[in-house]
């Protein structure tokens, strides 16, 4: 076991929500399973086909609204531990879901953007957005159809509040990364990052992946990382 963290940093993937009710990526069954990559998640793919796009995230959106999605045990672990630890605390996440901040947590970045905001093409302005959107919706500040996009990053884009995440990377005495395959880039050398800085590195995944962290635990979510960050209140 390593010394008392003073600053932890965390990275959230789609694996801390599957088991709230929302699809991975990678999964075999995942989503871009279904929906090729190119053509709902890329600049290029939007030009070609919008509807294709709008009618993606409105479908996700929806989903997210639903009912039946909530956060789960693993969200609320980390808005507790967020609460009551006495170092210094920073949650990155991947996803583009509201999970992590309806569990509580607080000192959060949505590095890939968020399924309830959408953004204009011309100004740049970001809106909560809970209904439907599409090519026909008025933007609120130019009033123009055609101008509003999911505030999502899409492949080939950068991800936002890279300076902040950076600099909670190289502070870190302690990085873990959840759920997450380390497929995409930035995101999946965070780790590496913090480690030139001699942070610890954990990673809390259901199964193996191929990122050479220090310490590995795996399990389900659910189960992991209320475990995990409870014993780390205890160091
Ligand atoms: P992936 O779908 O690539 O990986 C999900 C990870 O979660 C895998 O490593 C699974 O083993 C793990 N997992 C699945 N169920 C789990 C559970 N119950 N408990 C713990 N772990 C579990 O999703 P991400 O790594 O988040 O980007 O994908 C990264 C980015 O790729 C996404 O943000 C998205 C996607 O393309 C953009 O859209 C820009």
């Amino acid at each position: 076991m390593f010394k008392a963290p003073r600053s932890v940093a965390v990275l959230t993937g789609a694996g801390i929500s599957a088991e709230s009710g929302i699809e991975t990526f990678r999964a075999t069954d995942g989503l871009w399973a279904n929906h090729p990559v190119e053509e709902v998640a890329t600049p290029e793919g939007f030009v070609r086909n919008p509807q294709k796009v709008y009618d993606f995230y409105n479908q996700r959106r929806q989903q997210l609204l639903s009912s039946d999605i909530k956060p789960n045990a693993a969200h609320t672990a980390l808005a507790k531990f967020e609460y009551e630890f006495n170092g210094s605390f920073l949650l990155i996440t991947q996803n583009v879901d509201n999970l992590h901040e309806r569990a509580g947590s607080k000192n959060l970045l949505h590095m890939h953007g968020e399924l309830l905001k959408m953004h204009c093409l011309n100004s740049r302005t970001v809106f909560n957005i809970e209904k439907d959107f599409d090519f026909d919706t008025l933007c609120q500040c130019c009033r123009t159809p055609g101008n509003l996009r999911p505030h999502v990053v899409w492949f080939g884009e950068m991800p936002l509040h890279m300076n902040e995440i950076n600099s909670a990377l190289e502070s870190c005495d302690l990085f873990i990364a959840i759920g997450t395959s380390g497929n995409v880039y930035p995101a999946s050398g965070f780790y590496q990052i913090a480690k030139t800085r001699k942070a610890h590195t954990v990673e809390l995944n259901l199964g193996e992946t191929e990122s050479a962290f220090d310490t590995h635990v795996y399990g389900p979510a659910t189960e992991v990382v209320p475990a995990y960050f409870e014993s780390l209140l205890q160091t």
